[in-house]
């Protein structure tokens, strides 16, 4: 019954086989808004061509609205029909003019989807398919048009118009109003269309590209975040820089806009020549942002900015291939980030957010390939496994090829499809023809779901080899099925491999890049003359799991002595998470851990970020991955056990860690984001060993500090204690930011993320806050995303976790559908669960897919959820 009734109302599955060229093109678009918040008039001047021999008429996507008026080649008709959503309009000949006017309400769109308005500013968000509730549109990117736009509005309210491209002219009207065009030259799709009009101040730079031409480049935001914009325009001129040497990628417009609105769905939108983004990733001062948000605030600037190559001069054939873009792009900005400050502390991010991310949802009901086969709603497929395994995807082929051999890929695949939308396809010939390699096998990255396992047995044999000992490398990998695909080939795993010798510390070999493309195989190392303790999957050069048959102290001894210090920071890991499940299991044995932990500590050439990371213990979910139930109580238990033994065997070592960050001035340097780094996470153990003095020093920290990194450190730590200064700290903070959304935000997050037993009826309780608010999605994400992270508390046996964030996902669903999507997936990890906890998850579920009026965005992320 419930299926029958949603299928009606969700009927279209999108299938990537059913792919056909658009039947019209559109050369030409002249858009023309009389902006008003309340009714906002939009003329749309189509100049459409029929493509190929067929007797079809003319589509254009709409969404919900009607036309007030439709003339061809100038002339009212009155033959045009609605079909669905789209608008049918028969034509006769080859190349027509049409023009259609609508009238659309910015201010009644909390979908944030359109036009909409934000803070009294009007902008527009059209990816994916958004363009269509601005005008009628054949809304799919592989139809580009060149873009003429007219924007009309009250000169007060919005002295500022801007739009993608070049401005044109603009000029006054007698009414109080104003105007102004704006003119692209670039062919683009319809999702890549903006424009915003409101009362904005700018921050100017220059950048001068390497044919010569003067860029001027412009943050806008209002007039009192001025001063926060200096990081984002000094990250935006790095990364034109850097795209011109790694890439040979220059700019092609005389104006690179960007905008800041504080209500957007996602991170930031690479709109040609106009990027608009979530301000949380412009605005930036020592006082407001920690050194995390300055980290994010480049990445994200420098990835909308290379868009301009990779998304925009080259597009999307089709929504399938969103990766194209995506995992591209990504992969891009990661390597920009790298080169400003450590590269493996980078790289470690990375791979932590991967697998925070990704693998689960690899794991999941919610499992699809890099290049998916079907949706039901697109934007529900901005995933951690398009970006982030696509950039995956991209770093092994570059592996493959080496640097030269990427290069020339990289430059053929931009010549050859530069103004065209294109598909993975292209980009992996491109690479197969400029790097000269056959990536046929490769290409089941694309196609296979799922993360491979690897596993990999080192055997040693003396007396067997005239020329020294023998090792024996025995890989065995298996793809798990996932939903749709139960039986998967061997892929094409390249992972990095070194031999150290156990007992002289060195290297017995040089690094090898072993292609293993079959379900077994044996690698022989021959020469070999002591012991040899593997390093396999080094700087994470595959994204897959690896199981060995390494002790605890071969893991000790990679920690200690690996070359590669990804792979030091894995042996790490490894050894914390075979301690930790085997605690939560019953079985604790900190030892080796501590030494490692303390040998790290000792360790004076290593980088203090690097440090940083490497102490730091698995979180409670990656912990859960390891274990066939997840067990969050025994978890938390184990994790809080193994902190506190490090927090008071190591005391000493932590006290002067801590100590090291004393009297340094701020700076934003990687030494300066070392030291603060390791302070916090120093910090944390102090507290975790029980120390009689930790929230006195967390709270001294909280009040001396002169940077959000500390203070958001300290409160953190605070945050999760016992003490009575908690709720002093919490108070202090937020009477002392609370008309700064961007820190109320931190405030909502880090209770949300807090390990206290009574934190899910703190959450409920913030959820009635003055403050909380559901239509700003990075509230909303505060609060209610943050908990379903929160693993112990979400999952709290009486299933309050479970009923409290589907209460909020159907109230959120009826103002933003996607945003409401997007925090879903907790819900649906109920088979990783013991049947108490999967079947009040269950429950849940099914409550959301029976709420009546459900978006499809929710419909879809709920109902697969169940299967
Ligand atoms: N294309 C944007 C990016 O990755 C993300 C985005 C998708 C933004 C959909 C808004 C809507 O840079
Ligand atoms: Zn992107």
């Amino acid at each position: 019954m419930l299926d029958l009734q949603n299928s009606l109302a969700h009927p279209l599955v999108i299938r990537r086989e059913d792919y056909t060229p658009p039947e019209w093109l559109v050369p030409e678009t002249s858009l023309d808004f009389v902006l008003d918040p309340s009714t906002t008039r939009v003329t749309a001047t189509l100049s459409v061509t029929r493509n190929g021999d067929h007797a079809s008429p003319l589509r254009l996507d709409g969404a919900g609205q009607k036309p007030l008026s439709v003339t061809v080649d100038g002339v009212a008709i009155n033959d045009w029909r609605i079909d669905g959503e789209q608008l049918v309009i028969p034509l006769a000949g080859a190349a027509h003019v049409v023009e259609t006017q609508v009238e659309i309400a910015p201010d009644r769109n909390t979908q944030l989807m359109g036009l909409y308005a934000s803070g009294g500013n009007l902008c527009t968000q059209c990816e994916a398919e958004g363009f269509r509730r601005i005008t009628y549109f054949p809304d799919r990117p592989d139809v580009l048009s060149v873009y003429s736009v007219r924007m009309t509005a009250d000169r007060t309210h919005f002295p500022v118009l801007l739009a993608n491209g070049d401005p044109v002219a603009q000029g006054q009207l007698d009414d109080g109003r104003h105007w102004a065009t704006w003119h692209d030259p670039f062919p683009k799709p319809s999702y890549l269309f903006a424009l915003v009009a409101g009362d904005l101040a700018v921050n100017r730079g220059r950048f001068t590209t390497m044919s010569g031409r003067e860029v001027s480049l412009g943050i806008w935001v209002r007039e009192a975040d001025l001063p926060k914009t200096d990081h984002a325009l000094k990250a935006l001129e790095l990364a034109m820089a850097w795209d011109e040497t790694t890439y040979g990628r220059e700019y092609d417009l005389d104006v690179f806009n960007i905008v800041a609105v504080d209500d957007f769905n996602f991170g930031a939108m690479e709109n040609k020549g106009l990027n608009i983004f979530n301000s949380r990733y412009i605005l930036a001062d020592p006082d407001t942002a920690t050194d995390y948000d300055y980290d994010a605030i480049a990445a994200v600037v420098a990835h909308e900015y290379f868009h301009n190559w990779s998304g925009n001069r080259i597009t999307c054939r089709d929504w399938f291939q969103l990766s194209l873009k995506e995992g591209f792009t990504v992969y891009r900005d990661q390597g920009f980030s790298a080169d400003q400050g450590s590269r493996a502390v980078k790289r470690i991010e990375d791979v932590r957010g991967l697998r925070a991310s990704q693998f689960p949802e690899d794991s999941g009901p919610l499992a699809h390939p890099v290049r998916p086969e079907s949706y039901q709603e697109i934007s529900n497929f901005y995933t951690a496994t398009i970006y982030n395994k696509g950039a995956e995807l991209i770093r092994m082929m570059a592996a493959i090829l080496g640097p030269q051999g990427f290069r020339a890929g990289t430059d053929l695949y931009f010549d050859r499809y530069d103004g065209t939308a294109a598909t993975c396809e292209d980009f992996v010939t491109s690479m197969e023809e400029g790097g000269k390699v056959d990536l046929t096998q490769f290409r089941l990255w694309y196609s296979q779901a799922g993360t491979p396992r690897v596993s990999a047995n080192l055997t040693y044999e003396t007396g067997v080899s005239p020329d020294g000992d023998r090792a024996m490398l025995r890989l065995a990998q298996q793809v798990p099925s996932t939903p749709g695909q139960p039986v998967k080939s061997p892929m094409v795993l390249p992972l990095r491999v070194r031999l150290f010798g156990a007992d002289s510390g060195l290297p017995l070999t040089d690094e090898r890049l072993i292609l293993f493309d079959d379900t077994l195989e044996t690698v022989v190392f021959d020469g070999i003359t002591e012991r040899p303790v593997l390093s396999i999957n080094r700087g994470f050069s595959a994204p897959v799991v690896v199981e060995s048959n390494r002790t605890a102290a071969d893991l000790a001894f990679l920690s200690a002595h690996d070359d590669d210090p990804f792979a030091r920071y894995e042996a790490m890991q490894q050894l914390m998470l075979d301690t930790l499940v085997a605690s939560a299991q019953g079985r604790p044995d900190h030892a080796d851990v501590i030494a490692a932990v303390a040998n790290t500590l000792d360790n004076a050439e290593l980088d203090l970020a690097f440090v940083a990371e490497a102490v730091l213990l698995p979180s409670e979910s990656f912990i859960g991955d390891q274990m066939p139930i997840v067990d969050p109580e025994a978890i938390f238990r184990a994790r809080e056990s193994l902190r506190r033994d490090l927090g008071t065997q190591l005391e000493a070592q932590w006290r002067t860690a801590y100590a090291r960050a004393e009297g340094q001035p701020y700076t934003y340097t990687p030494e300066g984001k070392g030291l603060r780094r390791l302070r916090t996470v120093a910090l944390g153990y102090i507290a975790a060993s029980g120390a009689d003095d930790a929230a006195d020093l967390a709270f001294a920290q909280f009040e001396s500090a002169d940077n959000m990194t500390d203070r958001m450190g300290a409160l953190t730590t605070l945050v999760s204690s016992e003490s009575g200064i908690r709720t002093t700290a919490l108070d202090i903070f937020y009477s002392q930011y609370c008309d700064n959304a961007l820190v109320l935000d931190k405030w909502f997050q880090a209770q949300a993320l807090s390990s206290r037993d009574d934190t899910g009826a703190i959450v409920a309780g913030l959820a009635e806050h003055a403050d909380f608010s559901l239509s700003n999605p990075n509230r909303a994400r505060s609060l209610i995303g943050a908990f379903g992270a929160n693993q112990r508390a979400f999952n709290n046996m009486d299933g309050s976790g479970y009923r409290f964030l589907a209460d909020q996902l159907v109230a959120l669903d009826r103002l933003n559908p996607q945003t409401a999507a997007k925090l879903l997936p907790p819900l649906g990890r109920w088979r990783r669960f013991d049947s108490a906890r999967a079947g009040l998850m269950r429950a849940e579920l099914e409550r959301i897919v029976a709420t009546p009026g459900l978006s499809k965005d929710l419909f879809e992320q709920a109902s697969k959820s169940l299967e």
